[in-house]
């Protein structure tokens, strides 16, 4: 009876419940639908009759079992809220935070530092052509210096017809820094350099600072006295004691190798590390070689625009990431551009 059905549906515990009963009552072979055939066969008063009857018990049966299903869901979707609270006072899970490489936090210690001695900071084009990175540097076409830069070439030359090329150093901007700003002029020039060559203290890719003073009446004295008072902010130390050995760069004349004394102490580990301090010639020390410099040559003056006869200068070019190695302690030049996440955690600086 309909009685009946609609207790049976409302005792329904659960969704499957309610979908058996449709089927019973609603679908093909369903009660319901049966009654619902027998009209067929009545005669049209009988049909008049019972007709409504039959029709009115399916509407509430269908009634009941969409009442009923939208009960239990929406009692399924309370337990479940209820069951999926969330805890506000649970710690949040730490999100991965990068860090300040190496190489970068260098370049700005450096930047820094010479900011204190007033240089500025310039910086010039990684694709450079043949002239600024060369021929401007006292390096003709034939020099037998070139071949020493195992330099990556482009296959196209620049508009002007010259030789295009990823820059073997940063002393280019020397250049276009005379040719941007004139004299007097005191800069560094941090950036990446290229050169064909890989192994364990080379990469293809490496970085320099080149530093330039262009003055009136500039002499060794005054590099000598920059480079040392740079070295021990830089590693702070005041013990850094400098040689400057006579060497040869085109660019410079004359042109100084500048070395640092360092001691040689056995660590915890037995290897022995190299600390810089104290002079090298003293017991247990030695001379590492640091850097590249010399007075700016009279010829890249006039490369640079400017009168050989009333400005003199100096340069020095030094690799950063050597400066970080010696400053921070590592041994492999190539850990630095793995971009290995645990070196990075281990050897980056927090923001
Ligand atoms: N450009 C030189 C090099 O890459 C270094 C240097 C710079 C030397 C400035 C002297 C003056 O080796």
């Amino acid at each position: 009876t309909g009685q009946d059905a609609l207790a049976q549906i409302a005792a329904a515990e659960d969704l499957d419940s309610v979908e058996r009963l449709r089927v019973a009552f609603l679908g093909k072979q369903g009660s319901i639908s049966g009654l619902l055939k027998t009209l067929g066969a009545m005669s049209p008063e009988e049909r008049q009759s019972v007709g409504p009857q039959i029709h009115a018990l399916r509407e509430s049966v269908t009634t009941a079992l969409a009442e009923r299903k939208a009960a239990l869901e929406s009692a399924a979707l309370e337990a479940r809220l209820a069951a999926e609270t969330v805890d506000l006072t649970l710690p949040a899970p730490e999100a991965p935070r990068g860090t300040v490489h190496p190489v970068s936090q260098v370049m700005d210690e450096l930047a820094e530092i010479f900011a204190d001695l007033g240089f500025a900071v310039a910086t010039g084009p990684e694709i450079e052509d043949d002239w600024h990175n060369f021929t401007a540097l006292n390096m003709p076409e034939s020099h037998p210096a070139r071949a020493m830069h195992d330099t990556f070439y482009f296959p196209d030359a620049s508009p002007a017809g010259g030789k295009m090329l990823l820059r073997t150093h940063t002393s280019p901007v020397q250049i276009r820094s005379m040719l941007q700003h004139g004299a007097p002029l005191r800069i560094i020039a941090p950036g990446r350099v290229y050169r064909s060559d890989s192994d364990a203290t080379h990469t293809p890719m490496f970085h320099q600072v080149e530093g330039i003073v262009i003055d009136k009446g500039i002499h060794l004295g005054h590099l000598k006295w920059t480079l040392e008072t740079f070295l021990k902010a830089f590693f702070e130390r005041d013990d850094i004691v400098l040689r400057l050995r006579p060497s040869y760069f085109p660019f410079t004349e004359p042109s100084v190798e500048v070395d640092v004394g360092f001691a040689l102490l056995s660590g915890p580990d037995g290897k022995s590390r190299r600390v810089l301090g104290g002079s090298g010639d003293a017991p247990g020390h030695g001379w590492m070689e640091l850097l590249g410099s010399g007075m700016v040559n009279r010829k890249v003056i006039e490369f640079g625009g400017l009168d050989p006869d009333e400005w003199q200068g100096f340069a020095f070019g030094i690799g950063v990431d050597r400066l970080a190695m010696l400053k921070y302690g590592m041994d492999d030049l190539r850990a630095f551009f793995d971009g290995d996440q645990r070196w990075l955690a281990h050897y980056g600086f927090s923001a």
